[in-house]
């Protein structure tokens, strides 16, 4: 499978900045899936901006109806109009900043699926819940009542503890995470779960790309800070093996 580097803009940029992130873009890295979730404001004139390039995009949040009264929501087909492919769910910035629950994740990937969009669902403990040895079944936990039965997107696993930080586990603890990750897929999903693509999240810089990147299960990165630059954000995804 090709790996999928996605940048999480979050609540960063500006239209000004559109423009030179796509003219950089233009000399991505083939062998790879890209892939920016920008603020919704800079989705349509994103798309205009990355038409006929290699560059996917994706919403970073979506209600779980197609539409209704719900004000300072996004449906998933708004997002899909406004030519998202992707939508990130369950960040675990929206998971403390907003409440949203494992059953809250499920829906909200429901409805993305139903609009059309690949959405990419993310898990990870905290610092404490790793501390005594919860990581594994905190995780778990996550997947059985987050995903859908019958689930097909992508899947990223981001410890809240990496996110912002600087810090990342140790090689040995992503790809241990993966492993039960991937064992988990399969129990849930049956074959079904072979075919999910299982990102890392987590302070991902151009230094530490080619080494989590190559993790056994690691099927691309999810990036917070450092997909800001595009310069940063290729040399993420020139560190990825090619597929
Ligand atoms: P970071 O964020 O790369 O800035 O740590 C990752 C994320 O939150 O998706």
């Amino acid at each position: 499978m090709r790996q999928l580097i996605a940048g999480n803009w979050k609540m960063f940029g500006r239209l000004a900045d559109i423009a030179g992130f796509a003219r950089a873009t233009r000399n991505a890295p083939a062998g790879v899936d890209l892939l920016i979730c920008p603020p919704f404001t800079l989705l349509e004139r994103f798309a205009a901006a990355l038409a006929g390039g290699a560059v996917a995009l994706g919403g970073q949040d979506c209600h779980p109806s197609a539409e209704g009264a719900h004000t300072g929501d996004i449906a998933a087909p708004m997002l899909a109009e406004a030519g998202a492919a992707y939508v990130i769910l369950g960040h675990s910035e929206r998971r403390i900043d907003h409440g949203e629950s494992n059953a809250i994740v499920r829906a909200k990937t429901e409805a993305a699926i139903a609009a059309g969009l690949i959405p990419i669902v993310c898990v990870g403990e905290t610092e404490a819940e790793r501390e005594v040895g919860e990581a594994e079944h905190v995780v778990r936990s996550q997947l059985r009542h987050s995903l859908p039965s019958g689930f097909s997107g992508v899947v990223a696993y981001e410890p809240v503890w990496a996110i912002g930080t600087g810090c990342t586990p140790t090689e040995d603890d992503v790809a241990a995470m993966h492993a039960a990750i991937r064992a988990a897929l399969l129990d849930q999903l049956g074959a079904g779960g072979a075919k999910i693509l299982i990102l890392y999240g987590g302070s991902v810089k151009p230094g530490n790309a080619a080494s989590l990147l190559a993790l056994p299960e690691v099927g691309g990165a999810l990036v917070g800070g450092a997909s800001l630059q595009a310069e940063a954000f290729l040399a993420i995804a020139s560190a990825a093996p090619l597929g």
